[in-house]
């Protein structure tokens, strides 16, 4: 795990072979010009910053000799007044200057605003996962140091420590190989993780969900020998009137059940908890923020396995709210623990349910890799999408075709969870499932909770090279965005 230390100061530093300064690129009229940062770093107008290779585009880094051994990094992208391009070049800086024990961020930011923006892409940036490299995760912490003359409020800097974090934490869980994360094991990590946050933690072993009618999640997990678990995560300050149920999908390896995936899309199936680990997550940077919303997380764990004991297809369960369903393809397990999800955050009467799940192969056929896909409420949608867009997050409204729903019509059951044979739509029709298992507004209302979908089978996963503050693997995507919205709803 690469560390780092976030600090702001006023006067240049004493540089030394250990040490790079970054600075930003000016092109006007298409030049890149020698910039005043630059002549204090020794760089003189005669020389042309273009033949070394400089280029003001998004993720270029120029690396050319400073002062005393130091490092100079020419840094591309950086656009003043833009939030979003000012994250992500802090993230290409951080995603590419892990060898360096001290950084000196020589970049003028124009307000408050834009210091965070830059410091938050920089942390987010900074990250490798080493923990199964031998002798790898000694790194010592990096200091990493803005140089401003703008008063920086402590606050500011612990904000970008809690969001940084999280997104770290959730990327740790999601690269952690299905042997050692596990339900049960899943549940430990939970415990580390909520260790001084102000969150209670309630879980639900094998017993309690097949007593509990959770069918779902007993239904995808008895092909296992590590049994499913159900856990609730409640964050509720006091005087908090906004209440918000974060739903995750936690499978901890997809091998698609008795309905078997192909071996070259089994790999990479550790990927299907990452719901789970996003919601888990983004709670405890609610908690630590202490944002004024009460927000409950559910993590619906189960590992989906072939086995003398798993769901064959054709059989039928019953989940939380009473309706059965008949499993026609076992490797559509993600809707099947939603289901019982979705149903227990209903009971509850929540303002607001966002599910976040990787759901659907269809959704990264359709969208690719960097943007989700969001199905639900116009109303709940909206609220996403705001969200998201504080983040910088990109998510796509799709829409939810009625008459997908009659595809899930079963001869036998209430529903059935797969039109075998039918693959069209396949991220909306797994929306109009869920759908089925949003409950009423209150017992006696006609309306149903206002709900939101976030398919992030694509982004979850960058299998491309790194980018931005995004590297390559887990991505670490949206748990912002959960935050923004309980931040935006906070009353
Ligand atoms: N976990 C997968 C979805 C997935 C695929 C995530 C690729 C990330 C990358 C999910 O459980 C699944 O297998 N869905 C099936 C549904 C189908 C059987 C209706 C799919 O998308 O093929
Ligand atoms: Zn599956
Ligand atoms: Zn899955």
């Amino acid at each position: 795990m690469a560390k780092h230390l976030i600090k702001v100061a006023s006067v240049a530093p004493k540089l030394n072979k250990d040490s790079a300064v970054v600075v930003v690129l000016d092109d006007k009229n298409r030049k890149l010009s020698i910039n005043q940062n630059l002549i204090q770093l020794g760089i003189t107008s005669e020389h042309d910053l273009t033949k070394l290779g400089a280029k003001n585009a998004a993720d270029a880094i120029t690396k050319i000799p400073g002062p005393n051994g130091s490092v100079i990094v020419l840094l591309g992208g950086f656009e003043s007044g833009n939030l979003d391009a000012i994250r992500y070049a802090g993230g290409t800086a951080g995603r590419s200057l892990s060898d360096f024990r001290s950084i000196y961020l020589d970049i003028s930011v124009q307000n408050e605003t834009e210091a965070a923006a830059l410091l938050e892409g920089y942390a987010i940036g900074h990250y490798s996962f080493d923990a199964y490299k031998t002798g790898k995760n000694k790194q010592p912490a990096q200091n990493v140091t803005l140089l401003t003359k703008l008063k920086i409020k402590p606050a500011t800097l612990t904000r970008i420590e809690i969001l940084s974090s999280a997104v770290h934490d959730t990327r740790n869980l999601v690269s952690m190989p299905a042997n050692d994360l596990y339900p049960q094991s899943f549940v430990s990590e939970v415990n580390k993780l909520v260790r001084g946050a102000k969150l209670a933690v309630t879980v639900l072993d094998e017993k309690k969900l097949a007593s509990g009618g959770f069918g779902g999640l007993v239904g995808v997990g008895k092909g296992s020998v590590r049994p499913p678990r159900l856990v609730k995560i409640e964050y509720k300050p006091s005087g908090a009137k906004f209440k918000l149920a974060l739903v995750g999908k936690g499978i901890t390896y997809d091998t698609g059940g008795l309905s078997l995936k192909p071996a070259a899309s089994m790999l990479g199936m550790k990927y299907d908890m990452t719901g789970a680990a996003t919601v888990l997550n983004a709670i405890i940077a609610i908690a630590r923020l202490k944002v004024k919303v009460h927000a409950t997380a559910y993590l619906c764990l189960a590992e989906n396995m072939p086995s003398g004991t798993a769901t064959r297809p054709g059989d039928v369960i019953k989940v939380r709210n009473g309706k059965t369903i008949e499993v026609t393809n076992t490797d559509a397990e993600g809707r099947l623990v939603l289901a019982d999800g979705l149903s227990l955050a209903s009971e509850a009467y929540p303002d607001l349910i966002v599910d976040v799940a990787t759901l659907t192969g269809a959704q990264r056929v359709a969208l690719g890799a960097r943007y989700a896909g969001l199905m639900g409420d116009e109303a709940a949608v909206n609220k996403v999408l705001k969200a998201a867009q504080a983040a910088g997050e990109l998510a796509w409204h799709m829409p939810m075709p009625e008459e997908l729903r009659t595809l899930m019509n079963s001869d036998i059951a209430d529903l059935q969870n797969a039109k075998v044979g039918n693959t069209a739509g396949g991220m909306l029709f797994g929306a109009i499932f869920l759908r089925e298992f949003i409950g009423r507004k209150s017992a006696n209302s006609s309306e149903t909770i206002p709900w939101a979908h976030l398919d992030i089978a694509g982004p979850a996963d960058n299998d491309g090279s790194g980018y931005g503050y995004i590297p390559k693997g887990a991505s670490g995507s949206y748990v912002r965005t959960l935050i923004s919205i309980a931040e935006q709803n906070a009353k």
